[in-house]
């Protein structure tokens, strides 16, 4: 499951509403910089480790390989579960390959936007980037280590030592502590010690059994940090292979990847968004869609559907089919578009540019459509849709080639329609 645009496509209400004829739901990137909402009932649960699959009892969740855990989010997050009287134990897992979120990448992700000034990348300030800077850089701490006090003590010690020097000499920030996260980190050992296995194992165990294994994306195509619009990115793999990459399986066949694309586009952060409306109808769809950070609050910035992004996305991930989300947020336009390709000084453009300098150059070329007033909420078939709302969803079908086969119209789990069953 990917996202196709920035992150915020809706995937963790979809993956909820597919995990119900799941067997394991698998984070495999990223951190607690994602922030997944599901509604049961008049109930919002927000997620940003743990899978969105855990609120369906025996189903199996992986936090996996390629993830980097902060543990006082992990903390925070199963005793939230708990208290919320959902029961995960005994199927409830964490990679020992992870890797470990620690107070100086929290801190360093902030300086670091300080430093770029006018530059900053907008990061959710989680310590993201810095931990997997550290991973790349074979400084990293991983979830085993916490296990083996004296190897973490002995790793931790020059690691510390260094980043100390950063905060001193750069920053001239107080140090941290090496006692302080000592003690700290030994004791999320005894918290995580009970869910840590190795994942991968168990996912190539469950794929043997033909378990159905569904891979939830955290962030989006465009925020990948090989495929996305660099430098505004994360430091992980969004795409569908960074995908099995994280959750360490191979290119196994059986797959299908689903892209989940929102009826317009937001984002949150700085960087290009070529289809951005600064005007009332930008204001529309962040206030009708809730558009506002689940991580962090941030207004999250919105624009009619990118679908260039969206064509680029099907390609770099090979999607094969796609779940359009919140299409209910259009209800109420008198016109609705969908951006087909960018004009830059006379050209058309039907590619997104890598060129971070035709950014700010693409005029979006728009398809446009009546739109509709009546509430779609209720819609559960698609055929009962507004003759409107059908031209828009079908047009971006042929322009893709690929089926819309689930839509989203409204917030709450049963508030789908479904054009094809998945499994
Ligand atoms: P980082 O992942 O915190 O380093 O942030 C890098 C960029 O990715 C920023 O523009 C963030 O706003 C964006 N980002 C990270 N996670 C998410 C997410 O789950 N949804 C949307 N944007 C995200």
């Amino acid at each position: 499951m990917v996202g196709t645009h920035w992150g915020d496509e809706g995937k963790g209400r979809i993956v909820d509403y597919l995990s119900h004829s799941a067997d394991v739901v698998v984070r495999a990137q990223g951190g607690n910089n994602a922030g997944h909402t599901v509604m049961v009932g008049d109930k919002k649960y927000v997620f940003h480790l743990i899978p969105s699959g855990v609120l369906f009892p025996q189903k199996v969740c992986i936090l996996g390989d390629g993830m980097v855990i902060d543990p006082a989010s992990f903390v925070e997050e199963t005793r939230f579960l708990e208290k919320e009287g959902v029961s995960f134990s005994g199927r409830l897992f964490v990679s020992e390959k992870a890797h470990i979120v620690m107070p100086y990448h929290r801190l360093l992700d902030r300086l670091y936007e300080g430093l770029r000034g006018k530059e900053k990348i907008g990061t959710t300030g989680r310590g993201i980037g810095p931990a997997y800077e550290d991973k790349v850089a074979r400084w990293g701490i991983r979830v085993v280590d916490l296990f083996h006090p004296d190897i973490f003590a002995a790793k931790l010690k020059p690691i510390l030592e260094y980043k100390n020097r950063i905060l001193k000499e750069l920053f001239s920030n107080p140090p941290l502590s090496y006692e302080g996260i000592l003690e700290e980190y030994l004791q999320y050992a005894q918290y995580l010690k009970p869910y840590v296995r190795d994942t991968s194992f168990l996912l190539y165990t469950a794929w043997q059994e033909r378990k159905r294994i569904i891979i939830e994306g955290a962030q989006g195509t465009m925020l990948d940090l090989d495929h996305g619009t660099y430098p505004f990115v994360t430091s992980s793999y969004p795409v569908a292979s960074g995908a099995l990459l994280g959750a360490g399986l191979g290119p196994c066949p059986d797959i299908e990847v689903m892209g989940v694309c929102k009826a317009y586009t937001s984002r949150v952060g700085e960087g290009p968004f070529p289809t951005e409306l600064k005007d009332d109808v930008g204001v529309y769809l962040r206030e009708r869609g809730g558009e506002y950070g689940a991580t962090t609050g941030r207004p999250r910035r919105c624009g009619w559907l990118d679908g260039v992004v969206l064509k680029y996305a099907v390609r770099v991930n090979n999607i094969t089919s796609l779940v359009l989300t919140k299409l209910d947020v259009l209800q109420g336009l008198s016109k609705i578009r969908w951006c087909y390709a960018y004009e830059v000084e006379g050209r058309i453009l039907e590619e997104f540019p890598m060129d971070p300098s035709l950014w700010p150059l693409c005029r979006p070329l728009y398809k446009e459509f009546e739109g509709w007033s009546e509430s779609i909420s209720s819609v559960r078939s698609y055929k009962d849709l507004p003759r409107s709302a059908q031209n828009f969803v079908e047009s971006i079908e042929d322009f893709l080639g690929i089926p819309v086969v689930l839509l989203s119209v409204g917030p709450r789990r049963n508030d789908t329609i479904v054009r094809r069953e998945i499994w």
